[in-house]
């Protein structure tokens, strides 16, 4: 069977969809926003002359958060501008700003949502970020949030029996999903290092391992894992084959932030500013704090949805849609199952990674 990389998130304005199920994902930026800020206005530094600026964000789904990102970012750039430069000079400046995300992502919602209030022009870029995207030395700022964990394939000769993700099932596996994290990261290094003007910035953030845990641990922040007991209750059940379950792989991997950094410089073609981990809290929609017994029906309910929104299609595509329905009609129960004898100490999640980089002058193009 042909390996695939993510399959894009639930489209539409449907209850499932995307669109209205990705406040743990804006909680990642929200995280990062003044960071992000700050970095621009000590770190970019690209030649402008009333020219235009162009900004792209890279795994973009199909918004909102992709605007509120996209509108950080620019007005972060106004702000170093005007502190460099005269105001009439940067009265002359545009802003493009590029939608990135895979083909079959819902780019006619993206653009009928676009906000009125932007200051900046649109276009949409399909394609792979693990390939070209953009002519050479085109851009002055990149930036992807919460879509880097997201390999381009699960890695090949894998045979990780009844599980779904790259822990726990042995060395063997988890050498192999590294050696898909490296190769993906020096595509993805290497194709914006084309596409990057000299001293333009690559802002990332993604799903990381903190220094304590173990490369092998087991993830229950990775919201999508509860996916894997139902469908072990399935194959017992009968609803979804044994030979299913173990040639379904999600193509996704967490690395250390020193295994992303040692890509970088084999790479050679960025400096790093900033490396950090970055607390997010969960940020599901009614996921309270108190840690009540409420709160974790609320937060089993909101990881169901948020979960559907983002690996509904890439479940349907192996074992047909007809399971979805009862797949996340069970998926509460086994967050509940797992968190409810922490109650009153239900655990934040660990923190993601966060990277500013800067193109080096020596790099292509
Ligand atoms: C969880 S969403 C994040 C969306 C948005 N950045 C946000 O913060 O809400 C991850 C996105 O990465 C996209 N993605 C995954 N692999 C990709 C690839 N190789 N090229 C482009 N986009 C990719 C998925 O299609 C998905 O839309």
């Amino acid at each position: 069977m042909k390996k695939r990389g993510a399959a894009p998130m639930v489209g539409g304005q449907g209850r499932y969809g995307y669109f209205h199920n990705s406040s743990l994902q804006k909680s990642s930026f929200l995280a990062v926003k003044d960071m992000v800020r700050e970095a621009i206005v000590d770190k970019f530094d690209v030649p402008i002359r009333g020219g235009t600026i162009r900004i792209a964000d890279l795994g973009c789904s199909v918004g909102p958060n992709t605007f509120y990102t996209m509108q950080t970012i620019v007005d972060a750039i106004l702000l170093k501008l005007k502190k460099l430069t005269s105001c009439d000079q940067v009265d002359g400046v545009e802003f493009q700003g590029f939608f990135n995300d895979q083909f079959g992502n819902d780019f006619n919602l993206l653009i009928n949502s676009i906000p009125f209030d932007r200051t900046y022009c649109v276009a949409a870029v399909p394609g792979s970020f693990y390939s070209r995207l953009f002519p050479r030395a085109s851009i002055h700022c990149f930036n992807s949030s919460v879509s880097l964990h997201w390999l381009s394939k699960s890695p090949d000769g894998v045979a990780n029996k009844g599980r779904i993700l790259y822990y726990g099932g042995g060395p063997d596996i988890l050498n192999a999903y590294i050696a898909q994290f490296r190769l993906d990261m020096m595509a993805f290094l290497s194709g914006r290092a084309e596409e990057l003007v000299t001293g333009g910035l690559l802002i990332l953030q993604f799903l990381c391992r903190p220094k304590c845990m173990a490369p092998d641990a087991a993830r229950y922040d990775i919201v999508i894992s509860f996916v894997e007991p139902v469908l072990r209750e399935f194959v017992m059940e009968g609803k979804v084959k044994e030979e299913e379950l173990d040639s379904f792989q999600m193509p996704l991997f967490a690395p250390s932030i020193e295994e992303f950094k040692e890509v970088v410089e084999m790479n050679g073609y960025f400096t790093v500013h900033v490396a950090e981990h970055v607390n997010q809290g969960w940020g599901l929609k009614g996921g309270g704090d108190e840690g009540t017994e409420a709160d974790l029906e609320q937060l089993a309910q909101s990881m169901g949805i948020a979960s559907r929104a983002v690996c509904e299609k890439m479940l349907s595509d192996h074992f047909g849609s007809d399971i979805l329905d009862e797949l996340f009609q069970r998926f509460p129960n086994k967050v509940y199952q797992h968190f409810s004898a922490l109650i009153p100490s239900i655990p934040s999640p660990p923190p993601s990674a966060f990277f500013v980089l800067q193109k080096k002058p020596h790099s292509p193009a």
